[in-house]
């Protein structure tokens, strides 16, 4: 068995006995689990120019959709991802995506993800649901360190994380390969003592 001199900031086991919760937003909206039928959303989301560019996305198929979301359940209880659909409170189909990658509780750090399909765009959504996630996984997870990382290229990203609270700490060079070639990445991040309220 591996030891470490310094212990977890989140013990092993913390979020896999957690049932995912339901985060309403002011919006009318609520962040939700992922669900078997919101599988065309996700499909149609992978043919948006902008998500399939920034997000890396392609879902060929609604079988393909369906199986992408089983393994969001299954990542939160190895705790390694934690991934909400963003939807309408009144049951809804998603319009985006938004959630917690590279977990790592023994270090207590998070990335997030997000992407709101373009009907919903604009209107504050991004910015609300980060701010709303970053406080549930700071306070109620108990992670020390979320990191929100874009292309350079990529502005509505960067004001998502400037709005919402997430310092800019540099800039990461060729940090990510997307279908044009190498991205410098700006990395922003969010401390516990950081977020707003
Ligand atoms: C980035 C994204 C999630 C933002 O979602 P959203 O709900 O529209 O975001 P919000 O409305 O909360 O805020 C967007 C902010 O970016 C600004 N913005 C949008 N497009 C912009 C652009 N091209 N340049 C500069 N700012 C821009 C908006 O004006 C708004 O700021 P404001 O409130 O000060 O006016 C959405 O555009 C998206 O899904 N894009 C495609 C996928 C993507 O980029 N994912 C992120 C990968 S890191």
């Amino acid at each position: 068995m591996i030891t470490s001199a310094v212990p977890p900031v989140v013990p092993a086991g913390r979020m896999a006995a957690m049932d995912q919760p339901v985060l309403p937003l002011d919006c009318g909206l609520e962040l939700r689990p992922w669900r078997a039928d919101d599988a065309d959303a996700l499909v149609t989301a992978g043919q948006d120019p902008a998500v399939r560019r920034w997000n890396r996305l392609i879902v060929p198929s609604p079988a393909e959709a369906r199986t992408r979301i089983e393994r969001m359940h299954e990542r939160w209880r190895n705790e390694q991802a934690a991934i909400w659909a963003i939807a309408p409170r009144d049951d809804g189909r998603a319009v985006g995506l938004i959630g917690w990658g590279d977990i790592d509780l023994a270090d207590g750090s998070a990335e997030i993800v997000y992407w709101i399909l373009p009907a919903g765009r604009g209107r504050g959504v991004a910015v609300e649901a980060t701010m709303r996630l970053s406080q549930w996984a700071l306070d109620e997870l108990g992670l020390h360190r979320l990191r929100l990382c874009h292309s350079v290229a990529n502005p509505a990203s960067c004001r998502v994380a400037a709005k919402a609270g997430f310092s800019v700490e540099g800039t990461m060079r060729s940090a990510l390969l997307h279908e044009d070639g190498w991205h410098d990445q700006h990395l922003h991040a969010m401390i516990k003592g950081d977020i707003r309220r």
